[in-house]
């Protein structure tokens, strides 16, 4: 369970949205999601601009500024009553800003880039053109940070397709899913556009088959690397309690 600090948080940012569905649906991710408390942990220190990529309805960017990030954050995605929703709940915040598009490509601007669950709703072809965009947005010592379901064999990734064709039926997900990128899928062009690459499971309480691939363009930030940013290998994230 997340500490009383970001339950408060938590509380805070699901008030703001008027709808009953957007409110619970915001406050069962934040408090269930690991994804929201790593990225926090990556970007502390480092107010560099960021790109949300897919951003839903702007909880990373809201969560965020909880957690005291100043940079300025853009959000874009496809799913245009999203937005109004993340525009309208974060109209008070300074520095955040939303906007309906389809990538790629991506718009300009130079930072972090965060791409949570959305891969697998392009196809192979896009979205490694959007990880070769993407990775050249980075500023140095900027952040790539993906969290993705990758196609492997087990239980989880049989679980994860199945909640897929859930919220697709449910039309939760106006996109339908196009391809699960496998982890050398991922790794590949990031790899070759000069990035360093760590990859570690982020599913922490969940059933889902969700990685966490964390790649760093060289640079004067983060003296330890993006190794030192991610959990141990094999580990599934720190706890939001751990912090
Ligand atoms: C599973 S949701 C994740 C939302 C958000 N990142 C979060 O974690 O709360 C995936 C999002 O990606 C968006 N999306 C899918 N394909 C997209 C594309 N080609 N361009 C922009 N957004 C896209 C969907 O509309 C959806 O809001």
């Amino acid at each position: 369970m997340p500490p009383a600090a970001d339950n408060r948080a938590i509380e805070r940012i699901a008030a703001r949205y008027p709808g009953r569905f957007h409110a619970g649906y915001a406050r069962g991710k934040l408090r269930h999601d690991p994804v929201f408390a790593a990225i926090a942990d990556w970007l502390e220190g480092d107010d560099q601009p960021l790109l949300d990529i897919g951003c839903g309805l702007g909880l990373l960017g809201q969560y965020l500024r909880e957690r005291g990030w100043r940079g300025a954050y853009h959000g874009i995605d496809l799913d245009a009553p999203k937005i109004a929703a993340a525009q309208a709940a974060a109209a008070a915040l300074g520095g955040f800003d939303c906007v309906t598009g389809t990538v790629p490509p991506l718009p300009p601007g130079a930072g972090h880039v965060a791409l949570v669950d959305v891969l697998h709703y392009l196809p192979h072809e896009s979205q490694q053109a959007l990880l070769r965009e993407a990775a050249q947005r980075l500023a140095p010592g900027g952040l790539l940070m993906i969290r993705n379901v990758l196609r492997a064999p087990g239980w989880r990734f049989r679980i994860t397709r199945a909640e897929e064709w859930l919220i697709r039926s449910l039309g939760w997900m106006r996109a339908a899913v196009r391809h699960y990128p496998t982890r050398a899928e991922l790794e590949q062009p990031l790899r070759a556009a000069g990035l360093e690459v760590e990859v570690a499971p982020l599913w922490r309480g969940t059933p889902f088959n969700s990685y966490a691939i964390v790649a760093r363009r060289p640079g004067s930030r983060q003296a330890g690397g993006v190794a030192a940013a991610l959990p141990a290998r094999g580990s599934d994230t720190r706890s939001v309690a751990d912090r």
